[in-house]
């Protein structure tokens, strides 16, 4: 899937307290199998722009477009919905798992809703990768901000969208599950999807160099989902000399105010 962005703004008005522009005329274009890391200070608006880029806000002025359709003009709302149902895997800076639910029913029910049945061994897998097996039984609140975090990485990766995003995936977490995050991110966007990062996570740039396409050890770690698209190390290889490495960084540095 292809991601553009033309001139995407975000004003907001606060209640008694004027108006805040969060987004100045960001563009940008991300070829199908990206990699992009978006940087940029507290409050410069990145967690702005992932909610405008996963349908969840609309920009003030500018567009988006997915696959050269308008997110918010030629997709409606339950379209949108949807899109994020199927395609884009949206891991919020916040609180977003279900209260209600266990870890391990947090983590299966995006699939469950799309109809797929998730083997019990695709769910082990990551459970055991971001290292939260022994807490698949508990709810969002008997576990730990770090834990939250990679139960809401292991549930947007389990979903399999062609459009991962995450805000700040390896925020509370020691270095050790920090790495285990980049990598897994990683095994993800060698298996021909799209990964976009919010991060301050410098290791994220020294990590995704081209040196590591040629490393066969590397890819052939064992890929963690069922999921039938999986591009083995030939194929992947063969698709990355067709559409290049595709590593950005996107830097929200706006003026102030
Ligand atoms: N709903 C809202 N109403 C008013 N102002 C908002 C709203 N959401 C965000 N803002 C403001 O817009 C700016 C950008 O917020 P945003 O959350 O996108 O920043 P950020 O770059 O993700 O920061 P951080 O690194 O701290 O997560 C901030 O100044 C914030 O206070
Ligand atoms: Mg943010």
């Amino acid at each position: 899937m292809k991601l553009q962005a033309k001139k995407v703004s975000k004003t907001f008005i606060r209640k008694g307290n004027g108006e805040k522009i969060a987004l100045n005329e960001i563009s940008f274009t991300l070829k199908e199998g990206s990699f992009c890391c978006i940087t940029g200070e507290s409050g410069r608006g990145k967690s702005t722009l992932l909610n405008i880029l996963t349908g969840l806000l609309k920009p003030s002025s500018g567009k988006v477009f997915i696959d050269g359709k308008e997110l918010y003009g030629d997709y409606t709302e339950k379209q949108r919905t949807e899109l994020r149902n199927q395609k884009i895997g949206y891991m919020m800076q916040g609180a977003a798992l279900l209260e209600n639910l266990t870890v391990y029913q947090n983590i299966v029910c995006p699939r469950e809703i799309k109809g797929q049945i998730v083997p019990r061994e695709t769910v082990d897998v990551i459970l055991e990768k971001l290292n939260i097996s022994s807490i698949q039984n508990s709810y969002p609140s008997e576990i730990s901000g770090g834990e939250y975090r990679r139960v809401s990485l292991a549930r947007t990766l389990l979903h399999n969208p062609e459009i991962l995003i995450a805000d700040e995936p390896t925020s509370n977490l020691d270095e050790q599950s920090a790495s285990v995050v980049r990598e897994v991110l990683r095994e993800y966007w060698l298996t021909g999807k799209s990964v976009i990062v919010v991060t301050h996570d410098k290791k994220f740039d020294m990590n995704f160099d081209k040196k590591s396409l040629d490393d066969k050890n590397f890819l052939n770690n064992k890929n963690f989902t069922d999921d039938k698209n999986f591009l083995d190390n030939e194929k992947f290889l063969e698709r990355q000399k067709q559409i290049g490495i595709n590593y950005s960084t996107i830097t929200l540095d706006g003026k102030e105010e």
